[in-house]
């Protein structure tokens, strides 16, 4: 079915205007039709469901935490960027794709929450629970690659684990591949290494680490360094290991 005709069967015009096709200027039928794909093509941002539930994280990151932290702040970065139609924005692309083309010229609240957005929806699912404490360690291609890049796993964690302990303010530590290559990186604030930015380390993201105080402060306070150490814990290395490798 032709678009125009797909738009005016979902719109309910169809009949109408099949009816009416004699009264209706093509002009009129094509400005209907461009309403339509606008409207369309404007898929309002949602807010992800969680694939555990708030407390299943526990004792490594606190239930009231994970619901603050998903129903509060992400749905704020969702309400927000629904609230801003923006005319750069391609809305039929998906989250990715609309983050690897926020550059300078991309506005400040775009920016911020699309990328709010888009992070927490990745980092919710590169955690996973892990009641039992079990040893919770990269296998696969991806273990290959952390010891060939860092040597051993422990040297990775090392390096990470400081890296997002030391990052100044509100951000991200993040595992990349850049060129072949493991990388471990931090942002600022919601800018992620998809962005065109300045000083940013492009890359493909395979962990994700959300450091900001609201990710840990109602359980750890100050200690970020406790939030990490605890972290380490339930990182879903199947979903990093996917990431990794598609
Ligand atoms: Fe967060």
């Amino acid at each position: 079915m032709s678009d125009r005709r797909s738009f005016l069967k979902k719109s309910g015009l169809f009949g109408l205007t099949a009816l009416a096709s004699n009264l209706l200027s093509e002009e009129k039928i094509n400005a209907l039709q461009t309403l339509g794909k606008e409207a369309g093509d404007k898929t309002p941002f949602a807010l992800p469901a969680l694939p555990y539930a708030y407390d299943a994280l526990e004792p490594f990151i606190d239930k009231q935490t994970m619901e603050i932290h998903h129903t509060k702040h992400h749905q704020a970065y969702v309400n927000k960027l629904n609230e801003t139609p923006s005319t750069n924005l391609d809305y039929s692309s998906n989250d990715a794709v609309k983050c690897s083309r926020v550059d300078k010229s991309t506005s400040a609240v775009i920016r911020n929450n699309l990328g709010g957005h888009y992070n927490h929806s990745l980092f919710w699912t590169l955690l996973k629970p892990n009641p039992e404490s079990k040893a919770n360690l990269p296998a696969g291609k991806l273990n290959e690659a952390i010891t060939k890049n860092f040597k051993t796993f422990e040297d990775f964690k090392k390096e990470f684990s400081e890296k997002a302990t030391k990052h100044f303010g509100s951000g991200w530590c993040w595992l990349i591949e850049q060129n072949g290559k493991l990388k471990i990186t931090t942002t600022p604030n919601q800018d992620n290494p998809l962005m065109k930015l300045e000083g940013i380390e492009k890359g493909k993201i395979i962990v994700a680490l959300d450091v900001w105080e609201h990710a840990y402060y109602l359980k750890y306070q100050n200690k970020r360094a406790d939030y990490i150490s605890n972290w380490w814990n339930v990182v879903n290395w199947e979903k990093a290991e996917e990431l990794f490798t598609k």
